[in-house]
């Protein structure tokens, strides 16, 4: 059972050739005859690969690879966080399972205000207070109870190895480090161990030696391993010494959810995607159902006019999100409205294709947006044809920032997905009501979309991706490349992305090619046009016409790599 340190040479060195290097360029992603991972890590995407190739399905790769990235990409795969998953398995039976982090049970409404009722900057973000209670763990324990067939202590070891020996970090990641290296310094002192006195560089080595002890916790105990015992109790000393609100009662409550996914249709398929607290499911569907009233293939694809359609269709759906979406066991979510396309059909009639309208027209507020790639996904489709779309975030990169002492882990800062004043912002520039307002043990607000597509009956893509409000508006675009455009899977993930969400009312776009005079057209139409470097991760699948599985990683964007056997 224990996988051999031949193995995680293997691995390593792998890693290092030249077949995963982010300069080159496939027009078509690599092919897979039976199974593909895709995931924000080469070493995560491998472990995944071995999982299959040694007879685990989907679930069994997605527990593993969710283990591997809270260790070779701490940065957003964790154990303090939480996500959301969807699955189709190969009889067409379809599961969401919501692992989001919830409020502690102290949270309350006016947590972030001063006493003036003004947020206070920084609070739900940075520290202590930020943190949600983590749903990851309980999450990826119920995946592989529910549909794994190979034991959880085989699907873990390569994790436990990775943090234990060590693994070579990439360029992104070294960049990363050194970024953040003041704010791990102001929440976790001087002396915090990603902290050196040299910069980091690409090619250094970095272990994970606490993680590997609370990943054997996991192995050994199950659940009990994380929210019971040793870890549970390291984390509630965390939290007393920096002023956090997570107890041991919190941490032995948390439960994730299977929910229902929802499902619509665009073009003869069916798009299957996360429901409540995910906003995205609910909003990739009322966008696709707006641009099938169109004909967007005939428009062009990152045409002026299809680029600002897509924005019309965003600024309606974003502020539909804003009014009605939230934790569906604390408020009545009005989905089935959100999702009748006769709502929509009217919601969209105002659309015209000669102006653009003003965002302040459909409601009212002012914001401002800091982007973010945070977050990560991943895509898996086994030799049966199981297939997983998984996203999991610490929210920002490392989360609050705060790393659990003894236990080797970030904790998230997802507290600030919850609307801490109605109509003012979060850090994406997201505004929310009083659907998600701060109730202890409430589930926050998400944007993480991981969402599946099918044609004819059969399994047709795997999608999703990172970006915080931009994943929403990435998968999208992904989808309308493949199914409009006729891209290919790693066209469709290369292509220059745009977004827009109501509000800030202006169309961000990659400064990736975008003919010239596309940016003119949207100006004269009234937009106000933002070049950022870019948006999103993405990580997706798609079974060809011919049967082979066609990865799509995002290697031009960040490390993410794909693999297929
Ligand atoms: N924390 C980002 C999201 O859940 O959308």
């Amino acid at each position: 059972m224990k996988i051999k340190s031949l193995f995680l040479a293997l691995l390593v060195c792998a890693c290092q050739s030249s077949q995963i290097s982010t300069t080159r360029e496939p027009e078509v992603g690599p092919l897979g005859e039976q199974a593909m991972v895709s995931s924000a890590h080469p070493l995560a995407t491998k472990v995944g690969v071995e999982v299959l190739k040694n007879g685990g399905n989907a679930i069994d790769a997605a527990v593993a690879v969710k283990f591997a990235l809270a260790v070779v990409f701490p940065r957003a795969g964790n154990l303090g966080g939480g996500g959301f998953a969807v699955y189709r398995l190969n009889d067409g039976s379809t599961g969401a399972l919501d692992f989001r982090e919830k409020a502690p049970k102290n949270a309350s409404r006016n947590m972030y205000l001063d006493e003036a009722g003004n947020v206070i900057d920084n609070l739900s973000l940075i520290g202590h207070k930020a943190a949600g209670v983590p749903g990851s763990v309980d999450g990826i324990l119920k995946l592989h109870e529910k549909l794994g067939t190979k034991p959880l202590a085989e699907l873990i070891q390569p994790s436990i190895e990775l943090a234990y020996y060590g693994f070579t970090i990439t360029e992104d990641q070294a960049d990363e480090f050194n970024e953040k290296s003041e704010e791990f310094v102001e929440v976790n002192g001087p002396d915090f161990f990603l902290v050196k006195d040299q910069l980091w560089q690409a090619g250094d080595t970095l272990k994970f030696t606490e993680l590997a002890a609370t990943l054997t916790q996991i192995r050994d105990r199950g659940r009990e391993g994380f929210y019971g015992g040793i870890v549970a109790d390291q984390i509630v000393k965390e939290m007393q010494s920096g002023g956090g609100l997570i107890t041991e009662e919190d941490l032995k409550a948390y439960n994730a959810q299977w929910r229902n996914p929802i499902t619509s249709s665009y073009r003869g398929h069916k798009i299957i995607s996360m429901p409540p607290p995910s906003s995205g499911g609910v909003a990739i569907l009322q966008l696709l159902q707006g641009a099938e009233l169109y004909d967007v293939k005939a428009m062009g694809h990152n045409t002026a006019e299809t680029i600002h359609l897509m924005t019309e269709l965003e600024r309606r759906v974003y502020a539909d999100r804003a009014t009605h979406l939230g934790d569906p066991d604390y408020y009545d979510i009005p989905v089935d409205m959100l999702l009748d396309p006769e709502y929509n059909k009217e919601r969209f009639s105002s659309i015209s294709l000669k102006k653009k309208t003003d965002s302040q027209e459909i409601k009212e507020g002012e914001v401002e947006i800091i982007e973010s790639v945070e977050t990560t996904h991943f895509s898996i489709v086994d030799p049966e044809g199981n297939a997983v779309s998984l996203t999991t975030t610490l929210n920002s990169f490392f989360g609050c920032k705060v790393y659990v002492k003894g236990a080797g882990f970030f904790l998230n800062n997802e507290m600030d997905d919850f609307s801490a004043k109605p109509g003012v912002p979060n850090q994406f520039g997201l505004v929310g009501g009083e659907a998600n307002s701060i109730l202890p043990e409430k589930r926050m607000l998400s944007s993480m979309t991981p969402t599946l597509v099918e044609k004819d009956g059969k399994l047709k893509m795997v999608v999703g991706t990172p970006g915080g409000s931009t994943i929403i508006t990435s998968n999208f675009q992904v989808i309308m490349n493949v199914i409009d455009h006729g891209m290919g899977m790693q066209d469709a993930v290369n292509a220059t992305r745009t977004h827009s969400q109501w509000l800030p009312d202006r169309i961000l776009i990659e400064e990736r090619p975008i003919k010239p005079n596309v940016i003119k057209g949207l100006e004269k139409l009234g937009h106000v046009i933002e070049r950022r470097k870019s948006m999103g991760r993405m990580d997706c699948i798609l079974v060809r016409d011919d049967g082979k599985l066609e990865g799509g990683a995002d290697y031009s964007r960040g490390d993410n790599y794909a693999e297929g056997f």
